[in-house]
């Protein structure tokens, strides 16, 4: 008893600590619980959950959704191990979560969406919010139900006032960013015709590409999420009515379709596809881009070149999502992973730029209709502006 208000009262002080660092805003989670009698669940049948932060002033009747990120799962193995995760469980969630860059609720750190309600959504289903299997088998009780969820919370926020919005937006990083772009329309179709509504996907144009040792990996990795998930049914019809449901998971080849404006931020040599797309453990034995992958300062000339063909790749499949001038685009030759989110690539003093512009600003421009924007950065390592990630794995970073 003395032990458990001892640790209570330790862990408020961190988390005082933690809110006097870093200044910042930390939202509550809410549990949609209702969408239980759908079966609209995590993984693990628990409840779908987000965290909102109310609009104010000028923003109270303009929304942002944002879909939160984490990779997928594509088989049982790989579902049953995400199923006591955060990402599989929202019984395993943080209560607060903070909200910064595109999510801050301050006016010189998110200058257009900073008064808006601005919701995050998390991310517990595997499937980018895709998937559909009726039945459950109680040997795993896995649940593949993101297209439930994806559902639940959009009538809940609905319901809470995102049916009157003058301006939504629908965003998301990395598996959320593939979300933001599968979603776009039906978001759309959600809102009344008189609302601005334009979807943002960040970090989720993952391309449809050979790995360093020949092999599609990739498409068969997309091809066992939609397998396992059910997720054909959810992808769009104007694609899956020409190709197979594996390659409908991939924005070269859908977002062409979505007639709702869509803004691509995606880094040409995004890590994450450098990770596990182009140089994936499997093709990589020895273990020769370990280094690499980890910090982009220490490729080969090899490794680079490859990089570059990798790059050039990107952009082809990119343009044949079209370039209409409802699209955005900020292709930046940083290695980074998601740049809405975190603040220092989003609207800092030093944030990644192209044409003397950073993400927010070139976000905002495109939205309000005063700048369109589509912007290919040149080859690496020209842009001295960018923030490439370093991942170690010897030493977690400081606080
Ligand atoms: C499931 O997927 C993981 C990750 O791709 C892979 O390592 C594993 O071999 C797969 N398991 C089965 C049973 O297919
Ligand atoms: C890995 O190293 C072994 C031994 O040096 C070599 O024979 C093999 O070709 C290498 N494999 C690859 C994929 O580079
Ligand atoms: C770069 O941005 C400026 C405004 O800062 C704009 O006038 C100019 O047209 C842009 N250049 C290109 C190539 O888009």
């Amino acid at each position: 008893m003395v032990n458990a208000r001892f640790s209570q009262g330790l862990n408020l002080l961190v988390f005082g600590l933690l809110l006097l660092k870093t200044d910042g805003l930390f939202v509550e989670i809410t549990y949609v619980e209702n969408a239980v009698a759908t079966g609209a669940v995590c993984l693990d049948g628990s409840p779908p959950a987000y965290h909102w932060d109310r609009g104010f002033g000028s923003g109270i009747n303009s929304w942002l959704v944002h879909l939160e990120g984490g990779g997928w799962c594509n088989n049982v193995t790989s579902c049953l191990n995400r199923k006591d995760t955060r990402l599989g469980s929202s019984d395993k969630m943080a209560k607060l979560i903070p909200f910064s860059g595109i999510l801050n609720n301050r006016r010189q750190y998110n200058p257009d969406f900073y008064n808006w309600n601005r919701v995050k959504v998390r991310y517990c289903d595997g499937s980018s919010y895709t998937g559909d299997v009726a039945a459950v088998n109680p040997a795993t009780n896995l649940h593949f139900r993101g297209a439930r969820v994806w559902l639940a919370v959009m009538e809940e926020l609905l319901a809470k006032g995102m049916r009157n919005a003058e301006n939504a937006v629908l965003s998301g990083c990395s598996a959320g960013g593939l979300a933001s772009i599968l979603h776009c329309d039906s978001f759309q179709a959600l809102l009344p015709l008189g609302t601005k509504v334009k979807c943002i996907s960040d970090a989720g144009y993952f391309i449809n590409a050979k790995d360093v040792s020949g092999v599609n990996h990739i498409q068969s990795y997309f091809s066992q999420i939609v397998t396992t998930h059910g997720s054909a049914k959810n992808l769009l019809p104007s694609c899956t009515s020409t190709l197979s449901p594996a390659l409908c998971f991939f924005p070269q080849y859908m977002a062409p379709q979505i007639q709702t404006p869509l803004f691509i931020i995606n880094a040409a040599y995004d890590s994450w596809q450098i990770k596990n797309i182009l140089a994936p453990a499997d093709a990589d034995p020895n273990g020769t881009w370990e280094s690499c992958k980890s910090n982009i300062k220490n490729c080969l000339p090899t490794q680079l070149k490859a990089m570059q063909a990798f790059r050039l790749q990107f952009l082809i499949s990119l343009l044949r999502s079209g370039k209409s001038s409802s699209r955005g685009m900020f292709i930046d030759s940083c290695y980074a992973h998601c740049q809405t989110e975190m603040q220092e690539f989003w609207y800092m003093t030093d944030s990644p730029e192209l044409n003397k512009t950073r993400i927010a600003k070139a976000v905002g421009d495109w939205f309000f209709d005063r700048i369109p924007f589509q912007k290919i950065d040149c080859p690496y390592p020209c842009n001295p502006t960018c923030r490439n990630q370093i991942y170690d794995s010897e030493h977690t970073p400081q606080l």
